[in-house]
């Protein structure tokens, strides 16, 4: 069904429009243009669940090395999300060797009892900023618990963090944003080396220890330099993303009392709204590529040498793959979700993503089993790819 409107589809990522509530401009891309192309901002994109899910799995064709963002800024860096096989494949390899599901599951205990703390002081209270105050806390607490950062440089590790992700108001990474990343692999460069001379049993003293075969057949240890790099990207890339799928899912909540409700008396139900919250309004909008030939999709000719954007955000609301997209309903059977990723690049943090957020809204609930907003004090975090609130205070009862 074609959308009814006479001008053709803009889709800008970065326009203030897009970013309050893209779903409306995803819907006429679907519908209208699947096979996008923005001369202006230079890039294509797709947004039918099938086509995103097909290029995810044609890590040939669309390769990530050239940058996964519409910026670009991150090209050169040693992080595996901008890594093609087979350099990709051995260096993946040794994260999911020591960052495996049982590990992740042994962090239950610590994760809720961090939940609680950060939720305890404001029994009694007239409400909290959940983003400022929770969703941003918790993973970074994790962050720190699952690496072994010492007490001494947490607050600089926040500190950094913050400026890592601050965006100019078009959404691109500021020049500061840059410097901060330098210094966050600086900083974490000096804790490989430190954890060279005293070794623990957290994941990156794991990967210290673990050789590994690399893509020519050879025996190799991590330098401290990729070490840092794997220390940077677990440790931060989940953050951002864990940060604002809680407030997204709180919405949710919101909008739907009589589903709060059912999670409040039947806390199983949970697991399964956490993947209806990744599916409804999900972190991460697009994941970029670039193409290395041409292909053609409905009647549309990608060709070589472009860069590709893969639209999670729109994939997740096509009613090709899930009845009656824009309702959320935590019993929705979830299929193939792309929220994560696919392919090659699936996200090595989708097991601490679903447990966090679980214990999250399982702390959150117990606790303050209902709430509401106080509009005036929302606000929207602005941002390339990452749909989120950087503000969502509470009232509670
Ligand atoms: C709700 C939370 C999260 C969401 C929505 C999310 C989403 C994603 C997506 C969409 C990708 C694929 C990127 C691409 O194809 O270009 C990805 C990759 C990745 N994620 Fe996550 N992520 C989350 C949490 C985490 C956490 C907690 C960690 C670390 C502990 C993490 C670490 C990574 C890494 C290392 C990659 C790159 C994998 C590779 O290139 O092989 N993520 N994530």
């Amino acid at each position: 069904m074609a959308v009814a409107d006479a001008a053709p589809v803009v889709y800008d990522p970065f326009s203030w429009e897009v970013q309050h509530n893209p779903y409306p401009t995803y819907e006429r891309l679907r519908e209208d243009s699947p096979v996008y192309h923005n001369p202006d901002r230079g890039f294509w994109a797709l947004s039918r669940y099938a086509d995103v899910l097909a290029a995810h799995l044609d890590a040939a064709t669309f390769v990530s090395s050239k940058g996964v963002t519409l910026e670009g800024n991150e090209v050169g860096q040693p992080l595996l999300i901008l890594m093609d096989p087979p350099e990709h494949e051995w260096h993946r390899r040794v994260v999911s060797r020591v960052f495996t599901p049982r590990y992740v599951l042994g962090l239950e205990p610590f994760i809720r009892s961090v939940a609680a703390e950060l939720l305890d002081q404001f029994t009694g209270s007239s409400g909290f900023d959940l983003v400022e105050e929770y969703s941003i806390q918790l993973p970074l607490r994790v962050a720190s618990e699952l690496f072994q950062i010492p007490a001494s440089l947490r607050q600089s590790v926040h500190l950094l963090s913050d400026r890592l992700v601050a965006r100019t108001p078009e959404g691109t990474a500021t020049d500061d944003a840059l410097s901060a990343m330098i210094e966050l692999a600086a900083l974490m460069h000096g804790l490989v080396v430190e954890r060279r001379k005293n070794p623990g049993d957290d994941v990156i003293s794991l990967m210290i220890t673990a050789p590994v075969v690399d893509d020519r057949g050879d025996e190799h240890f991590l330098t401290d330099e990729e070490l840092a790099h794997r220390f940077l990207e677990l440790a931060f890339a989940g953050h951002e993303t864990i940060a604002r799928l809680i407030p997204n899912g709180a919405v949710a909540l919101t909008w739907y009392p009589d589903q709060r409700r059912e999670l409040v008396n039947n806390p199983l139900l949970i697991p399964n709204a956490v993947e209806e919250m990744l599916r409804w309004d999900t972190p991460s909008h697009y994941q970029g590529r670039w193409s290395t030939r041409e292909t053609t999709w409905h009647g549309v000719t990608i060709p070589a040498d472009q860069r590709v954007i893969l639209v999670t955000g729109a994939a997740n609301h096509d009613p090709r793959q899930y009845d009656r997209p824009g309702l959320f309903d935590i019993y929705r059977k979830s299929d193939r979700p792309v929220s994560f990723g696919f392919g090659v690049h699936l996200c090595l943090g989708a097991n601490l993503a679903r447990l966090e957020t679980r214990i999250a809204f399982e702390e959150l609930l117990a606790r303050f089993p209902e709430w509401g907003i106080d509009e005036r004090g929302i606000a929207r975090l602005r941002s390339g790819n990452v749909r989120g609130l950087a503000h969502l205070p509470l009232v509670l009862p």
